[in-house]
């Protein structure tokens, strides 16, 4: 039986996008198995696609590097997110996102989502609920830099679809050392594993 930790590696049969996103929905459909916890599943699927970018040729180590993956999800979601009041002032607390489980260096801490002020890939792609591929981060407006070293992104949603209605949680975001490192191929997989991931968990 193969070892969690050995769920990144690829098999060299793989030669394309598509092929390396069907391959990592393969590998994270038995790590999400028998849990529920967002904590927990959105952990492993941070890893599982930073671990498995960085085995695919055009993410692996060096100058196109993928660099930073992870997820911000709604301040409500977390435990007794009121605690932190003081840290907010004056703003809304129900209308943030916080930074959630993810590999690479340390992010920035929360994203306004209030209407008319929030700005950035991620409270944009977060209020549209669609997923944004930004092929130059320095042409975004209102493009939050964590890393400045990051030179393109895409952020794909998530979204709770029930009885016809549609609540976004948050949002999962992946950043790229070289520009225009993300296509269609990427969208489509990122928002198959944000769907599984959704549909795994309790909210
Ligand atoms: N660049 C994002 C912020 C999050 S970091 O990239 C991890 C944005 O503009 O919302």
């Amino acid at each position: 039986m193969p070892h969690h930790a050995d769920s990144y590696l690829l098999p060299t049969s793989i030669r394309t996008k598509s092929q390396f996103w069907e391959h990592v929905i393969s590998n994270l459909v038995p790590l999400l198995d028998g849990q529920r916890h967002w904590v927990t599943n959105l952990a492993n699927t941070s890893s599982l696609v930073y671990h498995s970018l960085l085995s695919y040729p055009t993410f692996g180590d060096g100058p196109s590097s993928v660099n930073w993956c992870g997820f911000y999800i709604v301040s409500s979601l977390f435990p007794n997110p009121k605690i932190r009041m003081d840290h907010c002032a004056a703003s809304n607390i129900s209308n943030r996102l916080l930074l959630g489980p993810f590999c690479g260096k340390p992010a920035c801490q929360s994203i306004d989502t209030t209407p008319g002020r929030g700005q950035g890939v991620c409270a944009d792609a977060f209020m549209s609920r669609r997923t944004i591929v930004v092929p130059d981060v320095e042409t975004y407006p209102g493009h939050i830099a964590c890393d400045g070293n990051t030179k393109s992104e895409i952020v794909c949603p998530l979204i709770l679809r029930s009885s016809g209605n549609e609540v976004s949680l948050g949002v999962f975001d992946l950043d790229c050392l070289a520009q225009g490192s993300f296509d269609e191929d990427d969208r489509t997989g990122l928002e198959k594993i944000a769907q599984l991931v959704v549909d795994a968990c309790d909210w």
